[in-house]
């Protein structure tokens, strides 16, 4: 035993040494990178590198260098150290927010000399230093936003030549000049320096030149003066001091400082209304936005009317000013408006002559008020296109809401009391094109539809009340393309209820009540163009597989999308042979949490141009490679917790064209060579499968960290679940040494020290012969007392049966053999799962077991056999017999194999030829004869 021992653990040592190297190297070269997944593949100009929200504490090592993107945001980075990001040459975006970084050292990305855009917001940065973007000559976007900054070197900006974006915002800077080094960056165009503390604005603190800047967000600043003595200015547009929640001193000398500037946002502003007015004034020439947000209604009011003198003024928003109501009077100014945004106030009535004035307007939002009919006021907007009645209390429709209204384009009237319609409401919309009227109180649909509305593309009818769908109710709609009617109650359709559609692209129907009597008749006919249809969760339904009269879909040749995941309460249990008949066109079918078991045959045959199927959540544990076969352009197969066992279907069903394979959280223990057929494959996804962590996965931990075409989804993080000691230990831990010792090299060592001791023994015959004789003797008589010594003692064991099974029988073991063995008939067990100790060499845990073991009970299954650790269990039990002499294997096997089907396996043959042996009862036989003889076998004396 010594000897079996020694060298293996020296090789163990050795192995155990080039092993770790060789992950080293290979997770820089593969794939599946730790902690991120890749998007894209190795070798396309676009890779993505992807690591957020994994808890990092550490900037990942080993990015591979062409990633473009990289994002680690969401996670625990203290720092950024000079050597993290290396080499990262073809880095274009990186993104570092919402971390905890502290610190960034100096050139920490000296090497990003790509790199455009990088978000460092949300961190703890307190001071930019000077070398802090160092190197960043293209730069263009920087957000330092939610930092603490509070310092910034006047050198830090002066490398970022052409930098067109940078927020600042949320910082501690106080000052303005301390953020003087943003204002001298020469390409700079958009600068939010809003929530910082500034208290004041003065263009001598910023600047003496003229800048380029266009945007200038100044927002939820204390300001309390704000002086424009300089022309520094010349191309700002935009400019933000909203939630400036003190008193401002506003001192602009020249109105022609803010000669370009046309938008203009001072909501929540709390500077009384005079100083406001001034405000105003400053931009009379260009202003044609402005934004008034929280100023409560009479402010709003005062300041709207004062502004709507300004000619160029299009655009005013008034959200969130607690407005009632609107008179006559008080748009009377703003005839050039073109955009009037109420939303989220609370209008009650609007007085029927309060848009005169506004004849221009195009656009108008009302949504989030208290109506409770539609607005006689717009009656006078002819021109309006875009109407949002959306979030009000409007109860019924009625043919005069929407008269002259012709040129209207778009309407939101979801989420109100539409309770009623009247046949004649859309009448005049001929050029409606989106009609948004989901979320209403309508159970049913009459004829509104059929007046007007020829040009209706988008139609949504969603999460209502309707439960019929009546023949003809769609048929005036010839130009609708996208129809949504899901969540309601709908139930019946009548035949020909979707006739007139042939321009539908996009079907909704989700979450409705259909059963399959409801698409029984052919209520898809007429649907010529459909692309996409979506059937889930509703409560279709089959007792079996047997093959329809009349299948649903035959009439839908141009269907590409399919979906009928989820249907009541028990799934859909069944899918007919030839449910999809028809569906020449198919090229993604979504199906899962259905309940099913198992699928017929014929399931694809009707599908050849299948590219994407999901079947997630059926119990599939059984299926058949003939149901794929028909499948040959399937590229993407989703069966996220579906009870597979195995991945040999996917072989033996030749999916060459396979690139996506995402088979989370199903029993899988262990992945073969014959994976590689799979030739396109990159992306795997194996999370939460069974993983067993012995020697059987050895191959799989080396292809999935070194080969270059197949990403395994969070291969670091994959699992064990046997042998349970091995239970949560990660699945690349795996100590992989013990597999590559080999039998052969042991036989090596064998045959080699046996040659050389006949040799040596020969030669010290020929020289020593009598000593040699005399030597032969005295070992004789130490032999015998040996053996004397032995008789006396009674050898005691720690265990009475060692048992060698394979991790596919681990059930049987547990379930039936070790409660019979251990509990009834009192056996003590050895189980490589429990007993083996962990952290030692499994070699040496098998010899170990087996030396303080009685017998030897090996599981024969075909997996069994095909598993080379188990077989070197038998070769070791094997060896004692002949060492020992002694009868210690009893061989329990769990399926007849054939004795033609044991010839690769010559040593079991021989085995059985000299050995007893027993087999597990098929189902019916006496189990109980079975366990009796197995007793006996147990009991049975070693000495043969
Ligand atoms: C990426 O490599 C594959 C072969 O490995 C090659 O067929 C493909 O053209 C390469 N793509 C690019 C963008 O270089
Ligand atoms: C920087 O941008 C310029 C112009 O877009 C480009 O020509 C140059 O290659 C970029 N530099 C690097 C290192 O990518
Ligand atoms: C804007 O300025 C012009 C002349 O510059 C003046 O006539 C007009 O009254 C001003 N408008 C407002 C709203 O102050
Ligand atoms: C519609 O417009 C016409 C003139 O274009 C006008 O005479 C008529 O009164 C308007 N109808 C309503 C209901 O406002
Ligand atoms: C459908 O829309 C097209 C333009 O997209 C238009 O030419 C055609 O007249 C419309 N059909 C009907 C019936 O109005």
């Amino acid at each position: 035993m010594g000897n079996l021992k020694c060298p293996i653990s020296m090789e163990s040592t050795f192995f155990l040494l080039v092993l770790s190297c060789s992950v080293l190297l290979n997770l820089m070269d593969g794939y599946s990178l730790k902690d991120c997944t890749v998007k894209g593949s190795l070798n396309s100009t676009f890779m993505k590198v992807l690591c957020y929200k994994r808890q990092l504490r550490a900037v990942p090592e080993s990015i591979p260098c062409k990633a473009r993107v990289l994002d680690i945001s969401y996670n625990k980075i203290s720092v950024i150290k000079r050597n993290d990001l290396g080499d990262l040459t073809n880095l274009h975006n990186l993104n570092v927010s919402n971390n905890m970084i502290e610190e960034v050292e100096d050139g920490a990305f000296r090497g990003l000399a790509a790199l455009q855009e990088l978000n460092l917001a949300y961190n703890r940065l307190t001071t930019i230093s000077g070398g802090f973007f160092q190197d960043l000559f293209n730069l263009t976007e920087l957000r330092l936003n939610e930092n603490h900054i509070s310092d910034i070197s006047s050198s830090a900006f002066v490398p970022l030549i052409s930098l067109v974006m940078l927020n600042l915002s949320g910082n501690h800077l106080q000052y303005i000049h301390k953020a003087q080094p943003v204002f001298q960056m020469p390409r700079i165009q958009e600068l939010h320096i809003g929530k910082n503390g500034f208290s004041s604005f003065e263009t001598c603190q910023a600047s003496n030149a003229s800048l380029q800047l266009q945007v200038l967000d100044l927002s939820h600043n204390p300001l309390q003066s704000f002086r424009i003595t300089a022309d520094i200015f010349p191309h700002l547009e935009t400019l933000d001091l909203a939630f400036n929640k003190v008193s401002v001193k506003w001192d602009v000398q020249d109105k022609n400082y803010f000669r370009n500037v046309d938008r203009l946002n001072l909501s929540g502003i709390q500077t009384g209304l005079k100083e406001m007015k001034i405000m105003l004034q400053t931009f009379n020439l260009t202003l044609s936005n402005l934004r008034l947000y929280y100023l409560g209604e009479q402010k709003a009011k005062s300041l709207a009317k004062e502004a709507c003198l300004i000619n160029s003024l299009t655009t005013l928003r008034l959200q969130s000013n607690n407005i009632n109501s609107i008179s006559e009077n008080e748009l009377r100014n703003c005839s050039n408006l073109r955009v009037l945004d109420l939303a989220e106030n609370d209008l009650t009535e609007i007085t029927a002559l309060a848009f005169k004035s506004i004849s221009k307007l195009n656009t108008l939002s009302l949504s989030h008020n208290k109506l409770s009919n539609v607005p006689i006021a717009i009656r006078n907007l002819s021109n309006l296109e875009v109407l949002d009645l959306s979030y009000n209390s409007i109860t019924t429709l009625t043919c005069s809401d929407f008269t002259n209204l012709t040129r209207l384009m778009m309407v939101h009237i979801y989420r109100n009391h539409l309770s009623s319609v009247e046949h004649c409401a859309f009448q005049d919309l001929h050029n409606l094109k989106t009609l948004i009227m989901g979320s209403s109180r309508l159970f049913t649909l009459k004829g509104y539809f059929s007046n007007g509305l020829k040009n209706l593309k988008y139609l949504d009818l969603s999460n209502s009340k309707l439960n019929t769908i009546h023949k003809g109710v769609f048929e005036c709609l010839r130009n609708l393309t996208y129809l949504h009617l899901q969540d309601n109650q709908i139930k019946v359709i009548e035949v020909g209820a979707f006739e007139g559609l042939q321009n539908l692209i996009l079907l909704d129907v989700q979450s409705n009540k259909i059963t399959q009597t409801s698409i029984s008749a052919s209520v898809f006919s007429g649907l010529t163009n459909l692309k996409e249809l979506i059937l889930n969760n509703n409560f279709i339904w089959y007792s079996s597989q047997d093959s329809l009269s009349e299948p649903p879909f035959k009439n839908l040749k141009s269907l590409h999308v399919l979906n009928i995941f989820s249907q009541g309460k028990d799934g859909m249990k069944n899918i007919p042979s030839n449910f999809l008949e028809g569906l020449t066109s198919l090229k993604i079918f979504w199906a899962g949490n259905l309940n099913l078991n198992s699928l017929h045959p014929d399931t694809f045959t009707y599908t050849p141009d299948l590219w994407r199927l999901d079947l997630s959540k059926n119990y599939l544990t059984t299926i058949s490679p003939d149901i794929f076969m028909p499948l040959k352009k399937l590229s993407s197969l989703t069966m996220i917790q579906s009870g597979i066992q195995s991945l040999d279907f996917l072989i033996e069903a030749n999916l060459n064209e396979i690139q996506v394979l995402l088979i989370r959280k199903n029993s899988i223990a262990v992945i073969n060579e014959t994976l590689e057929t799979l030739s396109e494959l990159f992306l795997l996804d194996l999370q939460g499968n069974e993983f067993s962590c012995d020697c059987d996965n050895a191959w799989f931990i080396d292809w999935a960290v070194s080969n270059n075409n197949t990403q395994v989804l969070k291969l670091d993080a994959l699992k064990c679940n046997y042998p349970p000691n091995f239970r949560g230990n990660l699945l690349i831990d795996l100590d992989k040494d013990s597999c590559v010792v080999d039998v052969g090299l042991l036989c090596f060592v064998c045959t080699t020290s046996f040659v050389l001791l006949t040799l040596l023994s020969s030669f010290l015959y020929h020289f020593l012969k009598w000593q040699v004789v005399y030597t032969y003797y005295l070992f004789l008589a130490f032999l015998y007392e040996k053996k004397q010594q032995k008789k006396q003692t009674v050898q005691s064991f720690q265990y009475d049966a060692f048992i060698s099974y394979n991790t596919h029988d681990e059930l049987w073991v547990v379930k039936q053999l070790l409660p019979k063995l251990e509990g009834e008939q009192g056996w003590k067990l050895c189980l490589h799962h429990r007993d083996f100790q962990p952290g030692k060499p499994i070699m040496d845990n098998i010899v170990d077991g087996i030396y303080s073991s009685r017998k030897t009970l090996c599981v024969i299954s075909r997996h069994y056999l095909e598993s080379e650790w188990c077989s070197r269990e038998i070769q070791v039990a094997s060896f004692r017999l002949f060492d020992e002499k002694k009868d210690v294997l009893i061989l329990v096997f769990l399926e007849e194999i054939p004795p033609h089907q044991l010839s690769p396996y010559y040593r079991m043959r021989s085995l059985i030829k000299k050995r007893t042996y027993l087999t597990w009862p098929k189902p019916g036989e006496d189990i109980q004869v079975f366990w009796q003889k197995l007793d006996a076998a147990l009991e049975a004396k070693e000495n043969s």
